[in-house]
């Protein structure tokens, strides 16, 4: 039987054919909903599959269930422990990506976040890649904008906001572009890409726009930052970036869960240094795809052996 097979539902691991919801499930009806995405990696050499920073995923779906007045009733580490055991039943030997999901289960017409059930589900599913890590894409700014922190807050990733994301993406993909790039309503600066962070060099000097611009915050981002900032020879700033630095920009990636580490040779049809990886994308995204199959011991600790 082909992946997934199993999906943690209502508070037990069963058939995921069995994992259903009602038509009039809050969640589906008013995008009430807070996910998660975490990849697992199956490293050819040792056989053996690794989650990656999979603790610090359900903690970020922990907290950011609370801006939906969602209560989880697991910890971190039990929602690991419940991963682990999906993960082995499925038995994957390829890589994967896991998506818990938090959200409004009660079946009462009307958006709100009170008076509702509340659950939780995680099933996993095989996953390579998401955007194309060898080549350098090409990006154009999408003609919508950013969902503010003070409409629906992207830094809680929450299902309905992806509304947003598939208008971006789509229309990226409709105009012959590979990702869209967004803004952020206020003052129309550089957010992120549809659904992962970006970061831009200038001057050996490696830039991404700081939290507070409507911005998912990125998991990826984060270990980006980390690694960066252990290069002796990169700076790492976090600062609102214009539109038109892109254009001037000495490289370009985005990096998520799902994008990984994916250089941009174009912006708007201007092309993105040579419009090949730069050479500090090609060292990170290097680096990082050792660090998630687990062969950089300095940082086993974000891997774990299913
Ligand atoms: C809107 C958005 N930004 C950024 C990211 C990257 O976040 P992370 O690195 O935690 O996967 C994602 C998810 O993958 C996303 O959906």
């Amino acid at each position: 039987m082909a992946h997934p097979k199993y999906a943690f539902f209502e508070g037990k691991i069963i058939p995921i054919k069995e994992a259903r919801i009602d038509i009039r499930t809050n969640a589906l009806q008013y995008g009430t909903g807070v996910f998660e995405g975490i990849r697992s990696y199956w490293n050819k050499n040792t056989k053996t599959s690794y989650t990656f920073r999979m603790a610090e995923h359900f903690q970020r779906l922990i907290l950011n269930s609370k801006i939906l007045m969602i209560e989880i009733k697991y910890s971190a580490s039990e929602l690991c422990d419940l991963t682990m055991e999906l993960l082995r039943k499925e038995k994957y030997t390829e890589d994967a990506y896991i998506r818990p999901f938090s959200y409004n289960s009660g079946l009462n017409i009307g958006p709100k976040l009170i008076g509702n059930d509340q659950d939780l589900f995680i099933y996993s599913i095989p996953l390579g890649m998401y955007l194309d890590t060898n080549k350098a894409i090409s990006v154009c700014t999408s003609s919508w904008d950013r969902i503010s922190d003070n409409s629906i807050p992207p830094r809680a990733k929450i299902s309905g906001s992806y509304v947003n994301a598939a208008l971006q993406k789509t229309e990226a993909i409709m105009n012959g572009y590979d990702e869209a790039l967004v803004l952020s309503t206020d003052g129309r600066h550089v957010s992120e890409g549809s659904a992962m962070n970006i970061f831009m060099v200038r001057n050996d000097t490696l830039i991404t726009p700081p939290v507070t611009n409507d911005i998912l915050e990125g998991i990826t981002r984060d270990t980006v930052i980390e690694l960066a900032s252990r290069m002796d020879d990169i700076k790492v700033v976090e600062r609102p970036i214009d539109r038109t630095e892109l254009y001037i920009a000495d490289e370009l990636f985005f990096c998520g869960t799902g994008a990984q580490i994916s250089p941009i040779g174009s912006v708007d049809k201007r092309t993105v240094g040579n419009g090949e990886m730069g050479p500090i994308t090609r060292r990170i995204q290097e680096l990082y795809f050792k660090i998630v199959i687990n062969e950089v011991e300095e940082y086993s600790h974000w891997c774990k052996k299913v």
